[in-house]
């Protein structure tokens, strides 16, 4: 592992395909512009940061979120609201219940690869996750990068991907279940959602990603059903096939920023019978992503 120090800042790669620490950063303390500027260029080339021991509140954790770009509102729940009502930029992601009510969103499930909210027009360039409650074991969090994806794809598939687009499905959250306002089923033209370049150019990096946002309910403009489910199962079965993953095993003060234009995410297995309260932001983008093709 090589770690780098620039002024005040040291990284630490994860020696995997994307991810690396920031050590020595108290994110509640105040960052100077220079400071902040290399814990910028760090994400560009690592793609994921991981700043471990930080004592943050929903001021701090937004403050710093906003050091990055506009945030976005977060989704709302199922009843229309925002999951903390003098902050509806912050999504609660929680297995734990009170009085029968859900703290937050995505429950115990394991969720699958994905990019947060690519069903907007312009979807999120940064995801910032802070771990509140923990679970000694599972709920890791996992990422990918899309970029080794993109230059590992055989020269027949990235061949044909020139020039396609995708819709990407606004009906249903990473774990299934159906969003607020929507129809149980549409059909492929007529579901809501936003369409984006099958690979995208990084504005920060120059480097080409390839863009999926997620499988379920994808549908390759333009093609039919069955056409489209067999494009999309071979780039997705070239996902599986490749272990371009780095995992976050959280501990408590963890904070996670990710971005959203070059790396999936999932997270596994959560005991229903532990306890995990994450608080999440969204970074707006300034521009919807650019395509990538030659
Ligand atoms: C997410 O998809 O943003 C949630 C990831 C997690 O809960 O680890």
């Amino acid at each position: 592992m090589t770690t780098s120090a620039a002024g005040n800042v040291e990284v630490q790669p994860s020696g995997a395909a994307l991810g690396a620490d920031i050590v020595g950063i108290n994110l509640q303390t105040d960052l100077t512009d220079a400071t902040f500027a290399q814990i910028e260029d760090a994400w560009h080339q690592h793609s994921v940061l991981r700043f471990r021991g930080q004592q943050l509140d929903d001021d701090t954790l937004a403050a710093f979120s906003a050091r990055f770009g506009a945030l976005d509102m977060a989704p709302v729940t199922r009843s229309g609201k925002p999951y903390i009502l003098e902050r509806p930029e912050i999504t609660v992601l929680s297995n734990v219940v009170v009085d029968g009510k859900a703290m937050g969103a995505l429950g115990n499930s394991e969720l699958v690869w994905h990019q947060d909210m690519s069903y907007n027009e312009l979807p999120p360039k940064a995801s910032l996750l802070y771990g509140i409650e923990v679970p000694k074991e599972g709920g890791d969090t996992q990422f990918y990068s899309l970029y080794e994806a993109y230059n590992t794809l055989p020269a027949d598939l990235a061949r044909r991907i020139q020039g396609v687009t995708c819709k990407h499905d606004a009906t249903r959250t990473s774990s299934g279940e159906l969003r607020h306002g929507y129809e149980e089923s549409y059909s492929n033209e007529e579901r809501p959602g936003a369409v984006h370049p099958l690979v995208v150019r990084h504005p920060a990096s120059g480097r080409k990603a390839l863009y999926l946002g997620r499988r379920p309910n994808a549908w390759i403009v333009g093609l039919s059903n069955a056409d489209s489910d067999a494009l999309l199962d071979e780039l997705w079965a070239h996902i599986a096939n490749h272990d371009f993953v780095w995992t976050q095993q959280w501990q408590v003060g963890d904070l996670v920023i990710w971005d959203n234009r070059c790396a999936l995410h999932r997270r596994n297995q959560l005991d229903p019978a532990t306890r995990r309260l994450m608080h999440r932001t969204q970074v707006q983008d300034v521009a919807t992503p650019v395509a990538g093709w030659d």
